[in-house]
């Protein structure tokens, strides 16, 4: 740590620059340069932000949950929630608000590594079933973790725009992300939905849907119409496009935004809906066999928590995830009210939603952002904000707001 007198932006400037020579990708960068910062105002890393500078404390069910599945793990017997898989899918799928009658085409793994492993497993899932597949294809903008994801299963990278209707090819898998887009904010308009699941639909081709802000897009209307509305028209808008085509997906989903689970890593969920049924059986297989070589039987305490949570206890977390969505509404009114009239306050439109905007940043930001003690991540001439790091105190708000708006465009 370093105090004022000692502190450089110039020198901050070029710590960054190490970190990124030596291979940290962006978010990265961004953390690191925050903790070493006691001043650091953090706008980089993705998780909900309490307003006061830290994080939202972790589910305390899912802290409770697995203090008691560490306990259990003394005995050292076999544990593993592989009975609760039944009630555990329904669970989930209520939880999503996936209507009944598509119940029975989907198919669910628990993948270590919460939501990125999530995904990763779905990859690895249909590169297995698909020797044509050659690279990811995934919205542009995108959360950089994707391009791990390629590399590390030995496949391109290739990127298609926001607005793109026609994402399938057949020699690309494509992930889209269903939620507001890590880094944009941007929501996917309704009939730009339709069409990707009528191409996916027609190519026969499966398509990625990755979940990790369920309902964040509705944030704003949690207090006047409630959980329940929230979630169900997060499911018409996002997920019943590709259903009532009839397409094969499988779904991402992640406990670490929703639940704030981020210090105790439990596994994430993989859904795969397939609704013919001797393709459903061979999936069935190469999900078992994707999820085995990625652990062995027995879970992580966390995981084993977070599924008895979601079987014994979802009306809790859904009341947890419910306390997210408001600290993200009041975060993202407290931006529209102080970026009223200025040109940034369109990023606030219902266009935009979510933990995250993707701004352009002016010529020598990047200095000016630390001078600041201001920490986005920066990438090349873009800056992606977490919306939740504005204080709830409005005059230091309104000074952070300054800065942004003084630096960025649209
Ligand atoms: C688009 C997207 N997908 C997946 C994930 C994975 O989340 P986690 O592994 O933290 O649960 C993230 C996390 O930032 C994300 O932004």
């Amino acid at each position: 740590m370093v105090n004022e007198e000692q502190f450089s932006s110039k020198a901050v400037a070029a710590r960054a620059q190490v970190l990124r020579d030596g291979g940290a990708d962006v978010n990265q960068v961004a953390d690191l340069l925050a903790r070493a910062d006691s001043q650091a105002a953090n706008y980089g890393i993705g998780i909900i932000l309490d307003g006061h500078g830290r994080p939202m404390p972790t589910s305390p069910e899912l802290m409770a949950q697995t203090m008691r599945a560490g306990e259990e793990g003394a005995a050292a017997t076999y544990l593993s929630s592989k009975p609760l898989y039944a009630e555990l899918l329904q669970q989930v799928l209520s939880w999503q608000r996936i209507p009944k009658q598509y119940w029975d085409n989907f198919l669910l793994v628990t993948p270590s590594d919460a939501g990125t492993g999530a995904v990763n497993t779905a990859v690895q899932m249909f590169l297995m079933m698909n020797s044509k597949i050659s690279a990811l294809a995934v919205e542009e903008l995108s959360w950089p973790v994707y391009q791990s994801i390629a590399a590390s299963n030995r496949i391109g990278f290739d990127s298609y725009a926001l607005q793109d209707e026609a994402v399938v090819a057949s020699n690309l898998l494509t992930v889209m992300q269903a939620a507001p887009h890590n880094s944009t904010g941007y929501v996917c308009p309704p009939g730009i939905i339709r069409a990707r699941a009528e191409s996916c639909a027609e190519s026969g081709l499966p398509i990625i849907l990755d979940r990790a802000y369920p309902g964040f897009e509705n944030a704003g209307m949690l207090a006047s119409q409630g959980y329940d509305a929230v979630m169900q028209r997060s499911c018409d808008h996002y997920l019943l496009p590709f259903l009532q085509a009839n397409c094969s997906f499988a779904l991402a989903l992640s406990p670490t935004k929703a639940f704030r689970s981020f210090t105790l890593r439990p596994c994430g969920l993989t859904l795969v809906y397939e609704p013919d049924e001797p393709k459903r059986k061979l999936l069935a297989g190469a999900m078992n066999t994707i999820n085995r070589g990625r652990g062995s039987a027995f879970e992580h305490p966390a995981s084993r928590a977070f599924i008895r949570s979601l079987v014994e206890n979802r009306a809790v977390l859904e009341l947890e995830h419910g306390q997210t969505l408001q600290r993200l509404a009041d975060a993202q009114a407290l931006w529209q009210k102080l970026l009223q009239g200025h040109p940034l306050a369109a990023a606030f439109s219902p266009q935009y939603a979510g933990m995250f905007r993707n701004l352009l940043g002016s010529e020598g930001c990047e200095e000016a952002f630390y001078q600041a003690h201001i920490y986005p991540v920066l990438a090349g001439n873009r800056c992606r904000i977490n919306v939740t790091g504005i204080p709830l105190d409005e005059d230091q708000a309104q000074a952070h707001i300054d800065v942004f708006a003084r630096l960025l465009s649209l």
